[in-house]
């Protein structure tokens, strides 16, 4: 008599497991984009085509301003709250983080209270360990005085509170004044002795996998390595450390060594400029982690999303024909030019504007 109920239970748990599919992922775009780009648009699509997952774009604010003006914590906040009420989410999901939103990314797994559980952070181009240079402007007098300035001025309250990146330029020559000013890399690398969480770690070092992707030829980090935690030693601009010689993974401030010990942290290098990811390295290195990883039950529905993805792929095709580009999908350096409002902010900081001095 107790046979067909046990039978019936596990036809039904096994239903469940084949109907369950690959979990959702986020994309967190980088400094000067937004989702609505064609870029990280096609990023978003391509890579849940290629993986049968649901992938979001998580906008911050309005965008590519935001990215550049509002202070990290602000932007982790608002992901916080974002993926807190995003149902879809609940039973957890992946991050995939382009360059500045890695750090976000990284808030939001260390930071976010009551958040759903991240499993898997898949990191293109992130300024981990920080960065030693403010991102391009050019060559120009203004550039060179602005550059100035920031390096100058960056760890100040007010370029803090109005400037993202600040909050992660690491300059090794002024590691007292990072130390005691910079407000966001500090804090989520548990770099401040006295600040130190264990909570943070504990998240952090919960993640499945971590996966680090460098670029080869990218020239918006200084230095790239820093893509895989790796930089320079307190004081000097080099040698560039590699991430298990730093204090940060010798001490296991946030639990790198730890992830990395278990076999959960896989360091990637790719050709490429920054972010110019290739689709077969999107194929190799991030698409696995986004599949899902639990059972053979789930061939059928494996099955169905390849046929899914290959209907959107030549959706796809067909945009791109009537859209032709040969621009890479995402280029780092594009995003980086300086917006023309952030332009006019540093103009008015140093008291002249780009018309006088070119
Ligand atoms: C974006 O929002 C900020 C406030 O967060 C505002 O100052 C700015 O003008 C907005 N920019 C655009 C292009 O809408
Ligand atoms: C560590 O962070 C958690 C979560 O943000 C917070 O609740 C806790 O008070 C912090 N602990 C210390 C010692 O600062």
């Amino acid at each position: 008599m107790a046979l067909p109920s046990i039978y019936s239970f596990l036809v039904f748990v096994s239903f469940l497991v084949s109907v369950s599919h690959s979990i959702p992922f986020i994309v967190i775009h980088g400094i000067g984009d937004q989702c609505s780009n064609r870029g990280v648009n096609k990023f978003t699509q391509q890579l849940s085509s290629f993986s049968g997952a649901e992938g979001y774009c998580v906008e911050i604010g309005n965008g590519s301003w935001d990215s550049w003006f509002l202070p990290l914590k602000k932007q982790t906040e608002i992901v916080c709250e974002k993926v807190k009420q995003m149902k879809e989410l609940k039973q957890g999901y992946n991050i995939v983080g382009l360059s500045q939103g890695n750090l976000i990314g990284r808030g939001v797994v260390e930071f976010c209270e009551g958040g759903p559980p991240v499993k898997n952070l898949i990191s293109l181009g992130g300024p981990h360990a920080g960065t030693a240079s403010v991102p391009l402007c050019g060559s120009g007098i203004f550039c060179v005085l602005a550059d100035q300035l920031i390096k100058g001025e960056v760890y100040s309250s007010y370029i803090q509170e109005h400037l993202a990146p600040s909050g992660y330029l690491k300059l090794p020559n002024a590691i007292p004044d990072y130390l005691d000013k910079c407000r966001f890399l500090p804090d989520l690398n548990n770099e401040i002795p006295a600040k130190r969480n264990s909570t943070y770690k504990e998240r952090f070092s919960s993640l499945q996998n971590l996966v680090l992707i460098m670029f080869e030829h990218d020239s918006v980090l200084i230095p790239k390595e820093t893509s895989w935690f790796g930089y320079y030693p307190d004081g000097y601009f080099n040698p560039v450390l590699p991430p298990q010689s730093t204090q940060l993974y010798i001490e296991d401030w946030i639990g790198l060594r730890t992830l990395d010990e278990a076999g959960k942290v896989h360091f990637i290098s790719v050709p490429g400029k920054h972010l110019g990811i290739s689709e077969s390295d999107m194929k190799k290195h991030i698409v696995p982690y986004l599949k899902d990883q639990t059972s053979l039950e789930d061939s059928i529905n494996k099955a169905r999303f390849r046929i899914q993805g290959v209907n959107q792929k030549v959706i796809q095709s067909n945009r791109m024909e009537v859209e032709p580009s040969s621009s890479p999908l995402l280029d780092g350096s594009l995003s980086y030019s300086w917006p023309a409002p952030f332009n006019t902010f540093i103009g008015d900081l140093i008291g002249i504007n780009e018309e006088k001095s070119t």
